[in-house]
């Protein structure tokens, strides 16, 4: 089983997803300011992974509090939660991580100190626990969708790296697999940060999962060419009418699917949905640094001071998905989570 995050008594190991497949190394975050900054930099990424390492951050963050009455407490929990919260603005399942933990420190301001600080481990080590289970259920429901001898395509890495479990869109794949059913997976490698190539065909070899790696632009050709039954992705933030916003290329993929008939389903747990906002316009997509296109592997490919424009999501409006798995189950359209 593939660990990305690991609590231990005061201290979060993150296994350093930059370096992966090449390198398996863990790095050690002993305060708040390492678990930021680990966010920010993609040393641990994926919607869920990120909601709980950042509830982790903030028990990190509470222990480094002296204070001695509760208001003092809240006052320097803020800023951490603050921190934390403005490392990556796409994904829901931050903001919704932290609002929990929030959420158990307001709920108990009669407790001592102590006892809330481990109050708040046992939330963060709960939403780890839960996204698991999630997976698992989304896996339950998503395996019904994939028939003997499917060739699904997937794109960036929705699996155990992502979400601490057996994931969310490879979560279903998985569970097919493990169910006997003959299946086989296209990988696309998800320029500029290469999850798809890095990441997803080095779960799936660890999985014995059949998988071909091909490039993103080769999509298209495949699809013509009646090589793909399906496409099958993760979130980041899905909007209360259905739009999903997830890594960038996923809309591109959405609009080809379309063109060839080829079912387009997206896999998330309800973290990820965020009912307070209408539609996809609202959501904020992130702008990361040029030299993820500029350079691979710290190698530059394009002239110095060319400019460049890396949005790293893209929102895919709810008519190109045929349905949403959660752990609830599967929703088809018309989509329509309360608002
Ligand atoms: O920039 P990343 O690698 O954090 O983006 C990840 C994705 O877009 C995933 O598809 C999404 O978070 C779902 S992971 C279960």
């Amino acid at each position: 089983m593939i660990t990305p995050i690991i609590y231990e008594e005061g201290l979060v190991r993150l296994l350093d997803q930059r370096k992966l497949p090449l390198e398996e190394v863990y790095i050690e975050c002993r305060d708040h300011y390492q678990v930021a900054q680990a966010i920010r930099d993609m040393v641990v990424r994926g919607a869920p992974a990120i909601g709980i390492t950042a509830a982790l951050g903030v028990c990190l963050g509470a222990n480094t509090i002296p204070a001695s009455n509760f208001n003092d407490f809240f006052s320097q929990l803020n800023p951490v939660i603050e921190l934390l919260a403005n490392t990556r603005p796409t994904a829901v399942n931050l903001f919704w991580a932290l609002e929990r933990l929030k959420e158990v420190v307001l709920q108990n301001k009669g407790l001592e100190l102590h006892s809330l600080k481990q109050l708040l481990v046992q939330e963060a080590l709960k939403i780890m626990e839960e996204e698991k289970s999630a997976n698992e259920a989304i896996g339950r429901w998503g395996k019904e969708l994939i028939k003997e001898g499917d060739q699904i395509l997937t794109y960036c890495n929705t699996g155990s790296l992502a979400t601490g479990g057996i994931g969310t869109a490879l979560g279903i794949i998985k569970t097919a697999l493990w169910e006997g059913k003959r299946i086989m997976v296209w990988v696309s490698e998800t320029r500029p940060f290469l999850q798809g190539a890095r990441l997803t065909t080095w779960e799936l070899r660890q999985c014995n999962i059949p998988h071909r790696l091909i490039t993103d632009n080769m999509a298209g050709h495949l699809m013509q060419k009646g090589e793909v039954s399906m496409v099958m992705v993760g979130a980041d933030r899905i909007a209360a009418n259905g739009d999903v916003a997830n890594k960038i290329g996923t809309y591109t993929l959405a609009v080809l699917a379309k063109e060839h008939k080829i079912p387009f389903y997206v896999a998330a747990p309800t973290s990820t949905i965020d009912s307070t906002i209408p539609s996809g316009h609202q959501i904020p997509i992130e702008e990361r640094a040029p030299q993820e296109i500029t350079y691979i592997m710290d190698r530059r490919i394009a002239p110095e001071k060319t400019e460049v424009t890396n949005p790293a999501f893209d929102i895919t409006p709810h008519q190109y998905i045929q349905a949403i798995i959660t752990e609830k189950g599967i929703i088809r359209p018309p989509f329509s989570f309360i608002l």
